[in-house]
């Protein structure tokens, strides 16, 4: 009975260090296109190339997915605006989206020094900075 379970416990294991290795490159999605209306057209086109191919409602990237959809983000009230902002802002000027792990295999999607500040510019200004 312990040997059993020590087998069960040990495949469980197994799965969820597997689980922690999904690729990156499955499960991001170039070909999306979104329009977030609620902010500047730059702003949009950015995350649409450089963001949006993990966060969106669709994502194959569940993690993505869960903490910003940016397709939803027109749906989000002010004040969740505003908190998904700072944390847009916060990964960006801390340079950790896109994912380094991500950027190794697509080095096109790192965001240039342009679209930083472009997004940083746009994230100071809606936070009243
Ligand atoms: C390869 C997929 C991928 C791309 C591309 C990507 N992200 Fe993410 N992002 C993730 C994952 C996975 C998480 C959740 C884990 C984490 O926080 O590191 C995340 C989390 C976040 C969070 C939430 C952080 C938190 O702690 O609450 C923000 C904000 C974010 N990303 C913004 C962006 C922006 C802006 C871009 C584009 C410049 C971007 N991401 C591009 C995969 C991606």
């Amino acid at each position: 009975m312990k040997k059993l379970s020590i087998v069960f416990i040990s495949i469980f294991a197994v799965f969820v260090i597997l689980s922690s290795f999904t690729p990156v490159k499955e499960s991001y999605q170039q070909e999306q296109t979104v329009k977030i209306k609620s902010v500047p057209a730059e702003v949009s086109a950015i995350i649409e190339q450089k963001c949006y191919g993990c966060h969106n409602s669709e994502s194959r990237n569940e993690e993505a997915r869960d903490k910003l959809s940016f397709d939803k983000w027109d749906d989000l009230n002010a004040l969740q605006k505003l908190s998904k902002t700072k944390d847009v802002h916060q990964e960006v000027i801390e340079g950790k989206m896109p994912p380094e792990k991500f950027l190794e295999r697509f080095p096109d999607r790192k965001l240039t020094d342009e679209e930083i500040k472009t997004l940083v510019d746009w994230a100071n200004k809606e936070l009243g900075k």
